[in-house]
């Protein structure tokens, strides 16, 4: 099954998603079998304008892991010629000159999307500011089917920073595919989900509702996705950043409310929204959840690359 750029989740239909995740279980043999030269000829370019850990991390091991090898800039608007005022077009026309596939994360939204409509190589959108990170809600869903064992039927919770988090945007669209979902979502006033989102699950007749009361949720869910209260997208708006920050918070009293089969997520990095007391805990998903990152990754590229 072939793929061509990676822009938003909406894209996937369901048996390209079961292919790519029973890919991607493959995957978890090849590394731990050290890995594999099937792609020893192609390039990867990774052009992040954002700064990453796990993203660019894990694209670039996956392409190691895969044979293959990887160009990239950290930086891409300080050590890129886009300092010197390319623009983004242009930049992605010379790279398709010498990559394979291009992995891009940038501060606007749909500048993905601007990158697919002009590359011959395929575009995978890392992160768009505040649009989406498909390949993040990819991974998550892997991560729910792997834990919980099944994607009907789920009941989850997405908590934090509704309205400028892009992963949550992006898993939302992909759950939307399933049978029988209920979804919380638990936000400060300020950063409830947007409400395309919300029009495109009452078009799919998805049950969700809107709460602000995250103690009243936690038994209800199988899955509590906590996400980072985004500084960076506030500007000057200080105020309304520290009234946000520290509502919501994951910790041992929250654990005993939970379903003892349920699992806490996180796209990460966290600040101080799980307490570090929580990763000991079975129900901490979330280093596992960034883990399967890379076997998601490794099995993007070989549909991408096929
Ligand atoms: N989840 C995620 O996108 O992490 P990074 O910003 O570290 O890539």
């Amino acid at each position: 099954m072939k793929l061509h750029h990676v822009i938003e989740a909406q894209q996937f239909d369901t048996p390209t998603l079961l292919h790519l995740f029973n890919t991607a279980t493959e995957m978890e043999q090849v590394v731990a079998r050290g890995g594999t030269s099937d792609f020893q000829q192609r390039i990867m370019a990774t052009l992040f304008y954002e700064p990453s850990t796990r993203t660019r991390f894990s694209f670039e091991t996956a392409m190691h892991r895969l044979g293959g090898q990887v160009i990239s800039t950290e930086n891409a608007a300080e050590f890129s010629s886009v300092a010197k005022g390319e623009t983004l077009e242009d930049t992605i026309e010379i790279l398709n000159g010498y990559a394979d596939v291009i992995v891009i994360r940038h501060y606007e939204v749909g500048a993905a999307k601007r990158a697919g409509a002009v590359s011959r190589v395929p575009i995978i959108n890392a992160g768009d500011g505040p649009g989406q990170h498909p390949t993040q809600a990819l991974l998550d869903l892997y991560t729910i089917r792997k834990e919980i064992g099944a994607i009907d039927g789920l009941k989850i919770a997405m908590v934090g920073d509704l309205a400028q988090g892009r992963t949550v945007r992006s898993l939302t669209y992909l759950l939307s595919k399933f049978r029988d979902i209920q979804i919380y979502f638990v936000a400060p006033s300020l950063l409830k989900m947007k409400e395309d989102i919300l029009e495109h699950l009452r078009e799919r007749r998805i049950w969700y509702v809107e709460e602000t009361d995250l103690d009243k949720v936690l038994p209800e869910v199988d899955v509590v996705y906590q996400t980072r209260i985004q500084k960076e997208r506030f500007g000057d708006r200080i105020a309304d950043y520290e009234k946000c920050r520290g509502v919501y918070i994951i910790n041992l009293d929250t654990l005993r409310r939970m379903r003892p089969k349920s699992i806490v997520m996180h796209p990460l990095p966290r600040l101080d929204e799980i307490s570090m007391e929580v990763d000991s805990d079975p129900r901490a998903a979330y280093f596992r959840q960034a883990q399967n990152g890379l076997y998601v990754r490794m099995a993007l590229l070989t549909m991408v690359l096929a």
